[in-house]
């Protein structure tokens, strides 16, 4: 896949900067390889020094760059990113927009944090390639009020640069577990009901979405990874990774140590490779949630040899979701935590459809039964499988859908503690709670 514009994958100079050649990062750390000293942001000069400026590629060329390099989204549902740019640009007769979502409603996860905050120009460089390609003349950033000043002062340094062709706007995304999921994030951006997941008629917000513009809602870790795309190439792209899953993945792994680590890893090597961890280690914590409350759990021993794909993490019903890994330490009761964070779930519902109305409150009760009041749940653990299957598939979105894995992967792996909590009762631990809810929730999944 070459043109005249395609940057080839060995050192070249800044077009026109006049500044020194840039070799693509050799190792596995290629994101994070541009992060800069006490995770400061990055302002525009270190960053094209670190980086280079992006090529400009003509017409759709850029698009069969993109299907080449296999990039897929990393805001959780790993849809190709080449098919989606490639679908807003067959609708783009109106005008498209793009929309950098890096809302990261997912509590437990911390990787967009990281890139909005500390490297913003790389997500900027991801969105602005992203208009050039599909016509698009404005750019929405999305992103937690805490990200908002250093996206504002890297926009501004841009324009003072003068350099990108289309206007860069900052939208606060609220505090909520919904907030990202793109209708959501499209109503927010319009002021109709933020962090509110919407209906538009049939028509996807590919076709119509801010405006009744054709929208394009790319997570800003997708973002970062077509600007690197963008500059080296998607044969570049490819030297990590798998054939079917290329590149790397942003991780937050949370576990025993205090806080959460942001780790860049090769897509389909064996996660406790990535963690230096040997199946011995596995007997320290008693399952890993893989991909956030929306993600799934898997044992130990499995989530340890199991390479890390996200095809590899749906065979265990699982996903790799937003990249949170988070390891559940031995001294927590795992039912209590998985009724924490679906009492928190159930509270983030927008209200809107059966599912979130009615489902997701009884589900919420018959887990919290078998955390707390084991002999008040009515048909034993059995009974909950059947209420996650009363709300999967039939929200308009799919926030159902997703606590519905969490529980059902839940009871696959702690079934042997469940059965423990109808025959003793539940458990008595002063261990303080591991998952972590937000302050702010209106129900914070407190018992
Ligand atoms: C309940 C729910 C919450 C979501 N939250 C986020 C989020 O916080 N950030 C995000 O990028 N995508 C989130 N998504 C996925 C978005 O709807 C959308 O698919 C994604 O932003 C597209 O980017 P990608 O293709 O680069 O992954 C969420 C989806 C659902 C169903
Ligand atoms: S399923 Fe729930 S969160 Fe999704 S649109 Fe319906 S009410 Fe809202």
């Amino acid at each position: 896949m070459m043109n005249p514009a395609t940057p080839t994958s060995t050192a070249r100079s800044s077009a026109g900067s006049g500044r020194p050649a840039v070799r693509p990062p050799a190792g596995a750390e290629r994101l994070l390889a541009g992060v800069g000293p006490q995770g400061a942001a990055v302002g525009l000069v270190e960053h094209l020094d670190r980086w280079g400026s992006v090529p400009t590629w003509r017409g759709t060329t850029f698009l069969d760059e993109l299907d080449a390099s296999g990039l897929r989204g990393h805001g959780g549902a790993w849809f190709p990113v080449g098919t989606k740019w490639r679908s807003v640009r067959k609708a783009g007769l109106r005008s498209p927009v793009v929309v950098a979502n890096g809302a990261e409603g997912e509590p437990a996860s911390g990787k967009d944090r990281v890139l909005v905050q500390q490297l913003p120009h790389l997500v900027l460089d991801g969105a602005v390639l992203a208009a050039a390609t599909v016509g698009a003349g404005r750019v929405y950033v999305h992103v937690p009020s805490g990200a908002v000043p250093a996206v504002s002062r890297a926009i501004e340094e841009r324009r003072r640069a003068g350099l990108d062709p289309c206007d860069i706007e900052v939208v606060v995304a609220p505090d909520r577990f919904l907030a990202g999921q793109e209708t959501a994030a499209v109503a927010t951006i319009i002021g109709r009901k933020p962090a509110t997941p919407t209906f538009v008629g049939l028509k996807p917000i590919r076709e119509q979405g801010v405006g009744g513009r054709p929208t394009l809602v790319q997570n800003v870790e997708s973002l970062a990874h077509a600007a690197l795309i963008g500059r080296f190439g998607a044969e570049w792209f490819r030297r990590v990774g798998t054939p079917q899953s290329p590149g790397t993945v942003l991780l937050t792994v949370t576990g025993r140590w205090a806080e959460p680590r942001i780790v860049e890893a090769p897509l389909g090597v064996p996660l406790g490779e990535i963690l230096q961890l040997g199946l011995g280690d596995a007997r320290s914590f008693q399952g890993v949630l893989l991909g956030g409350y929306g993600g799934g759990w898997v044992t130990p021993h499995d989530a340890l040899a199991m390479p890390l794909t996200e095809e590899a993490a749906r065979e265990y019903g699982s996903s790799l979701g937003a990249g949170v890994v988070a390891l559940l330490p031995t001294n927590v009761c795992p039912l209590s935590e998985v009724s924490r964070v679906v009492t928190y779930l159930e509270g983030e519902g927008a209200g809107q459809c059966g599912p979130c109305v009615n489902g997701l409150a009884v589900l919420a009760n018959a887990v919290g039964q078998l955390a707390y009041r084991p002999n008040a749940l009515r048909g034993g653990v059995a009974a909950i499988p059947t209420l996650c299957g009363l709300v999967e598939g039939r929200g308009a979105c799919r926030h159902p859908d997703g606590v519905a894995r969490f529980v059902r992967t839940a009871l696959r792996v702690y079934g042997d503690h469940a059965a423990l909590h109808l025959q003793r009762g539940p458990c008595h631990t002063s261990a303080p709670p591991f998952l972590p809810i937000p302050a702010t929730a209106p129900r914070q999944g407190a018992r």
